[in-house]
């Protein structure tokens, strides 16, 4: 495509997909898409913050991961299927939301920008780089 539309531009060709990849296309910043998107993020943000967690690691079941609140940190907690509990900060490494158990992928997901990681909190997937903080329990 990219060699198509320079050739076309090149040689001053009419190319009906030049306007659709033309780098200097105005978009306009604010879309409905967009404002409803950012007020997901600020309503995960705040609400995830004071919703109410376990405060026990005790209550995470085996082969299961929990978000439980302990001495004030919240803890991202995995029990696997031996027992063993795998504990790192619930807050996304990225900007700040607190990540929640996917069950069908084993995974701590982000619900403000899609980041995951493992049960045992290393980064899957962007836009986070870095792993969440591991916790000694
Ligand atoms: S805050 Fe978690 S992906 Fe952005």
């Amino acid at each position: 495509m990219a060699a198509m539309l320079l050739k076309d531009l090149v040689f001053e060709i009419d190319n009906p997909w030049s306007q659709f990849y033309d780098a200097t296309r105005a978009t306009p910043f604010i879309t409905p898409e967009g404002l409803k998107q950012n007020l997901d993020v600020g309503t995960h943000w705040v609400g995830d913050r004071i919703k109410g967690f376990a405060d026990s690691l005790n209550d995470v079941a085996h082969n299961q991961g929990q978000v439980v609140q302990v001495d004030g940190q919240k803890v991202a907690a995995y029990r696997n299927e031996n027992g063993a509990v795998h504990a790192v900060s619930a807050i996304c490494s990225h900007l700040g939301c607190v990540v929640a158990w996917n069950n069908a992928e084993k995974s701590w997901d982000c619900p403000c920008h899609g980041a995951r990681f493992n049960c045992e909190g290393k980064v899957l997937h962007g836009p986070a780089v870095n792993d969440l903080e591991q916790i000694s329990t």
